[in-house]
């Protein structure tokens, strides 16, 4: 799951899928293209959010996407066209390419973004939760089938 800033949306994107599936068998992480808060909790908002829906993210802590995460994971997910543009910038090979797609794509052919929520209200943070969710159930399906 990536984002910008790993902050906010990819921490909730990782928490939600988690909870989604069992931890044994599937390895969910998230990381942010731009390096400014490496080491950080989730931003507090996206902690209260996602704990008014009985999930914990403050296990979680910032860092940043590298090209390595090719190799570790079988699926990287987007949350925007900004982070889809940046991820690819870093592709090495095809293979690499076929990885990357944006999460919406999972509930949508729109190719709908998820809005960044730093800059705006609170509300906003219960908007992203519920497309992550609604996202995150059909990875969930999918990925253990
Ligand atoms: P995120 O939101 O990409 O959903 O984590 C942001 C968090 C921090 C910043 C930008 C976006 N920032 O510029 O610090």
């Amino acid at each position: 799951m990536v984002c910008l800033g790993n902050i906010c949306r990819s921490p909730l994107a990782e928490g939600i899928l988690e909870s989604k599936v069992e931890k044994n068998v599937v390895f969910v992480d998230s990381a942010g293209t731009g390096g400014w808060h490496i080491g950080e909790l989730p931003d507090h908002r996206s902690i209260e959010v996602a704990r008014n829906h009985r999930i914990d993210i403050t296990n979680q802590r910032c860092r940043k996407f590298q090209a390595a995460d090719f190799d570790d994971f079988d699926f990287i997910y987007v949350m925007d066209r900004s982070n889809f543009n940046d991820v690819m910038s870093m592709v090495r090979n095809e293979e690499d390419t076929y990885k990357v797609r944006l999460i919406l794509d999972e509930i949508s052919s729109n190719q709908l973004e998820v809005p960044d929520p730093y800059y705006g209200g609170d509300n906003g943070f219960e908007q992203v939760f519920q497309l992550l969710n609604e996202a995150c159930s059909v990875i969930a399906d999918k990925i253990v089938k």
